[in-house]
């Protein structure tokens, strides 16, 4: 993360982040954090906890400020090394906001109101339809512009708001150069969408009740429970068949990720054992995944001193990319220089 090897090995940058809005899930280990990692030593990689984003829906201040230290304990528990990766919190990076109100300005209304993702959340939280929610995937977009990011790894559903973000890197590269690198989602093709064990019409979320979310740090007993009691579908054959059975191709996914295994051969291992074995399978292959991402960051964040001088590095490394970007774009649109 240094700058002399940043700057000698010129790779490819790499942006993505995660919300502190509670524990990390199956969902966003699947879908994003286990790329992360296997991405991390091709490119240069900025992965960070967006607070700014996470305070769109209300947060307990001690409860966010306690989420951000695990948060960063989990990150490199997963495998991330705070040597190679930029690991840092982004409320510490101002330019994140400063970039964000401009390209409030070079963003549509329509663009914003057809984001699925605030239609969903804003008819979940009638109570508190803030412009930050609205203003969300700006927000999103300054992130990812400011490290001049190629490549985002995500989940299925932020899709959309990268597409936003390379619309509106386009527009200003139209209008004034060639200032951002157009970036592009990395979705993987197997869990991409965990859907939630007590509902698989469901995302697996935060939101979910208990039993249909499983966190990176429940312990076995929880997660095995929660995959008992998960839903199937009628018929008792492990087959996957998405329209058909998306209970069953739910967990297929799930085992096949933290397993490696086809899901032919998963189809093969279970033939004739019924529902309750395999759904055992499942949730034992997600303990054993787990358990040493689990006990690692229980031991860093009894380090508390080392996990601070992670992330006040990380954000005097982040702060220097992305003003380097803000400097150009100031610049660019007009803004007289100090
Ligand atoms: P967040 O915090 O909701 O989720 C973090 C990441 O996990 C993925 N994910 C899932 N993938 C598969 N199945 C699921 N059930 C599941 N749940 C979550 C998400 O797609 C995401 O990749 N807006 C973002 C955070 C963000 C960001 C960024 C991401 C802010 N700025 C810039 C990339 C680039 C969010 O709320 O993710």
């Amino acid at each position: 993360m240094t700058d002399t090897v940043a700057q000698t090995e010129k790779k490819p940058v790499i942006f993505s982040g995660m919300q502190p809005s509670g524990a990390l899930t199956l969902g966003s280990y699947m879908g994003a954090l286990q790329n992360w990692v296997n991405l991390s030593d091709a490119y240069d990689c900025y992965y960070c906890i967006v607070d700014l984003h996470a305070i769109t829906s209300r947060q307990e201040p001690a409860e966010l400020r306690r989420r951000c230290l695990d948060q960063i304990a989990q990150y490199i528990a997963c495998g991330l090394d705070p040597a190679k990766s930029t690991l840092f919190i982004q409320s510490h990076v101002p330019a994140h906001a400063e970039l964000s109100w401009i390209l409030n300005c070079y963003t549509m209304f329509g663009e914003l109101s057809r984001m699925t993702q605030f239609k969903d959340k804003s008819t979940r939280n009638t109570d508190n339809i803030n412009a930050g929610l609205f203003t969300y995937p700006v927000l999103m977009t300054a992130d990812i512009l400011l490290y001049q990011a190629e490549l985002v790894p995500v989940g299925d559903d932020q899709r959309q708001h990268v597409e936003l973000a390379r619309d509106v890197a386009n527009r200003f590269n139209g209008i004034y150069g060639d200032v951002f690198t157009l970036p592009k989602s990395f979705i993987p093709e197997e869990g991409a969408r965990i859907m939630s064990l007590a509902d698989s019409t469901r995302k697996m979320s935060k939101s979910e009740p208990a039993g249909g979310c499983i966190y990176l740090m429940d312990k076995p007993e929880v997660i095995l429970k929660s995959f008992k009691r998960a839903v199937t579908d009628s018929g008792g054959d492990v087959r996957y068949d998405q329209a058909e059975k998306p209970g069953v191709s739910n967990l297929m996914t799930i085992y096949s990720v933290a397993t490696g295994k086809s899901y032919d051969a998963i189809e093969a291992e279970f033939s004739g054992l019924g529902y309750g074995a395999f759904k055992t399978a499942v949730g034992e292959s997600v303990v054993e995944l787990f358990r040493p991402i689990r006990e690692k960051a229980e031991a860093l964040l009894a380090d508390k001193a080392y996990l601070v001088s992670v992330y006040t590095d990380a954000a005097d490394h982040a702060a220097r990319a992305a003003n380097k970007t803000l400097r150009k774009v100031y610049k660019k649109i007009g803004f007289v220089a100090k």
